[in-house]
C-alpha cells in the first residue's frame, strides 16, 4: 500500500467506516476497498454493514440506494457530482405518465435510476438478477422495464416474456457498435466476446456470453480461453488481470470508459473521511416507497 492508501485505511478504522467500491472505479481505490463488487453485491453490503459510515466509491444512485438501505448510517459519496447519465433518463413524472398508459403493468426499475423513479416503481433489479426478477413475475402480468432499453430487450429475449422497454441507455455501452466487435474478432480470431447487457442488441447478438460485471469476471476465471474480448467499462480490467495473470483481455472499443466512475480519487476519499462530507440523503417521503423496491429485490436475490 502507498502511504496515502495506508492513511485512508487508518481513517476508515478511526471513523468506523467501510469503503464500498464498484469494479469500474480507479484501480488504487479497488485495491483498498472493504467490499469490491457489482451493483447487487454493493447494495447487499450496504444493507448488512455494522459500520457507522459508508464511503461509496461509485456513482450517485449507488450511494442513494445505500442511504435508503441503511438510513441510520452516514453515507458519503466523495464526489457528489459522480452521476449516471442513464439514471437521469427517467423522471418520476415520466414514470407516472407511463403508469397511466400501462395501468396493469408491473414496473421493474433498474438500480441505475434516481430514488424518485424507484419510488414510482414496484421492484428494482440489477444486471445480475434482472432475468430472475422477470421470471418471478406471473406470466399474465405486463412488465415495463426502465430506464435501460437494451437491458429490457435482453431480458425479454432471454425469458421469452413481453417487456415494454423504456428508451434510455448507458451512453458508454451504447457507443459500442457491432462493427467494433467484428473488427476485434477479426484481429483476435477465436477469442470469445463477452458483453454487459447494457450493450445494444446488435452487439449482444455477437456475444458468446452476456452478464453483469461479476458474471463477466466469473466467465473469465472459468473459461479456458487465453484471450477474451471485453464489452464493458474498462475499470473491470483491474480485477480481470489480477484474477487471471496468464490471460489477455482486449477492450472491445477505447470508448468504453465512464468519466463519472473515474471521478472519485484517493484525495477525494481522504478528504471525505476527514470532513464526513458530502453526505448523500434521500427525503423520507421518497425513501419510504423507493426502499420497498430495493427490499423486494434483495428478498428475491
Ligand atoms: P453491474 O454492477 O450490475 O454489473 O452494472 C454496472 C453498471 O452500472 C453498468 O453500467
Amino acid at each position: 500500500m502507498t502511504p496515502q492508501q495506508e492513511k485512508i485505511r487508518a481513517l476508515l478504522a478511526r471513523k468506523n467506516a467501510i469503503l464500498l467500491a464498484h469494479y469500474y472505479v480507479r484501480p488504487e481505490i479497488q485495491e483498498i476497498a472493504d467490499v469490491l463488487g457489482d451493483s447487487l453485491a454493493l447494495a447487499q453490503a450496504a444493507a448488512r454493514t455494522d459500520a457507522a459510515v459508508i464511503v461509496f466509491a461509485g456513482v450517485h444512485f449507488m450511494a442513494q440506494s445505500a442511504a435508503m438501505l441503511s438510513p441510520q448510517k452516514t453515507v458519503l459519496l466523495p464526489r457528489a457530482d459522480a452521476g449516471c447519465p442513464l439514471a437521469d433518463m427517467a423522471t418520476a413524472e415520466s414514470v407516472r405518465n407511463m403508469r397511466q398508459r400501462e395501468p396493469d403493468a408491473l414496473f421493474v426499475t433498474y438500480i441505475n435510476s434516481t430514488a424518485e423513479v424507484k419510488a414510482e416503481s414496484d421492484v428494482c433489479c440489477t444486471s445480475s438478477n434482472a432475468i430472475n426478477i422477470i421470471r418471478s413475475v406471473p406470466s399474465s402480468r405486463k412488465i415495463v422495464l426502465l430506464p435501460d432499453g437494451n437491458l429490457a430487450r435482453h431480458v425479454a429475449s432471454a425469458t421469452g416474456r413481453e417487456v415494454i422497454a423504456w428508451e434510455g441507455c448507458c451512453p458508454i455501452h451504447q457507443a459500442l457498435t457491432g462493427e467494433d466487435v467484428l473488427a476485434r474478432k477479426r484481429e483476435h480470431p477465436g477469442a470469445p466476446f463477452v458483453a454487459h447487457p447494457e450493450c445494444r442488441p446488435d452487439v449482444l447478438a455477437l456475444a458468446d456470453f452476456i452478464g453483469s460485471t461479476s458474471a463477466i469476471l466469473q466467465f473469465a476465471r472459468e473459461n479456458a480461453a487465453e484471450k477474451i474480448i471485453i464489452g464493458t467499462e474498462e475499470g473491470i480490467f483491474t480485477q480481470l488481470k489480477k484474477q487471471n495473470p496468464g490471460k489477455t483481455f482486449i477492450l472491445a472499443s477505447p470508448g468504453l470508459l465512464c468519466a463519472d466512475m473515474k471521478k472519485i480519487t484517493l484525495d477525494d476519499i481522504e478528504q471525505s473521511l476527514l470532513t464526513l462530507q458530502p453526505v448523500i440523503t434521500v427525503p423520507p417521503e421518497v425513501s419510504e416507497a423507493a426502499r420497498k423496491t430495493l427490499d423486494r429485490m434483495l428478498a428475491s436475490s
